[in-house]
């Protein structure tokens, strides 16, 4: 991308620090390109003495200046953040939204504007290992723009359908919290069997991590993960008896309930701000 545009964010938090970082580190946008505005302060002075963006207050301001428009505000600010902005992004910029579970028809109603891009990037997104699910509504003549931006944080995926949004805010979105809870509890049971906390830690990690580069690599080849499972299984041996335990406990089971409850919230969500955007779209401020 030769000639550099310009990139505002609304919210300059922990998601638009990593984000910004990884720009500037990939040389995505010279820092004087970036524009990043929040009500708070002290956050700014931290984003500009970091990385040397421009800031502001004024989130008008960020939004009128920016071909690309990032939307980083939790979701219960999203609703003022759209009022305010409504009529003030240039016509042909791209708003691109994380805020997790606002739908492109809320987006819209909210800012009436048509180019809308609606992502749902995750927890290694901070580490740039995320994964980052992504769709659009509108003409999105900025497609390579927004790959770049989401490209900075890990793996970005486009999707069609909106609805694998909200999936992937189930699946890859509450996914870190999930292992992370798994990884803990086999910590404990190694505890508990007698290997010291830091052992454990380490050879947990070790595996999950081998694990997971092994179906990788597996997958390349057409090999499905239940063909590995069985490979290292053996009749009567020790990994038959810890998945027969695993299976009484319905362990496949409870992921599924967790992950479909994850998925409803993320719904309710959606329809929270939705009806916090309101129906009727008042003339711009
Ligand atoms: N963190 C993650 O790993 C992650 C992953 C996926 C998606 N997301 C999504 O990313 C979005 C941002 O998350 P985050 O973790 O970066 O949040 P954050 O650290 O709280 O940053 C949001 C920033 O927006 C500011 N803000 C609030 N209202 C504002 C307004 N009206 N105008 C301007 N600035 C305003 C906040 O200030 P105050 O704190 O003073 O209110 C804060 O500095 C969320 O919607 C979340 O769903 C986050």
């Amino acid at each position: 991308m030769s000639v550099p545009w310009s990139l505002g964010f609304v919210g300059a938090g922990v998601m638009a620090d990593v984000m910004i970082g990884g720009l500037l580190a990939e040389g995505v946008l010279p820092a004087d390109h970036i524009i990043a505005s929040d009500h708070n302060e002290a956050r700014l002075a931290q984003l500009h003495v970091h990385h040397g963006v421009r800031t502001t207050r004024d989130n008008r301001a960020a939004a009128e200046g920016s071909e690309v428009l990032v939307l980083a505000v939790k979701p219960q600010n999203l609703a003022e953040v759209l009022a305010e902005l409504r009529g003030r992004v240039p016509p042909q910029a791209t708003v691109l939204s994380i805020v997790a579970g606002a739908g492109l028809d809320t987006l819209h109603r909210g800012l009436q504007h048509d180019h809308l891009v609606r992502c749902m990037p995750n927890l290694p997104c901070r580490i740039r290992r995320g994964m980052t699910v992504w769709t659009a509504r509108g003409d999105l003549a900025d497609r390579q723009r927004v790959r770049a931006i989401l490209q900075v944080m890990g793996q970005e995926l486009f999707v069609d359908h909106e609805a694998q949004v909200d999936q992937a805010t189930a699946v890859n979105g509450t996914g870190p919290a999930v292992v992370a809870e798994f990884v803990k509890a086999m910590v404990e049971a190694a505890n508990y069997i007698g290997e010291p906390r830091e052992v454990a830690h380490q050879t947990v990690l070790a595996t999950l991590i081998g694990t997971a580069e092994l179906i990788r690599a597996a997958g390349q080849d057409g090999t499905h993960v239940a063909q590995l499972i069985d490979e290292v299984t053996s009749p009567g041996g020790t990994t038959s008896r810890a998945l027969q335990v695993l299976k009484m406990g319905r362990f496949g089971a409870v992921v599924t309930e967790a992950i479909d409850a994850a998925h409803q919230r993320t719904l309710e969500l959606g329809r929270g701000l939705d009806q916090a955007v309101g129906p009727a779209p008042g003339p711009p401020r």
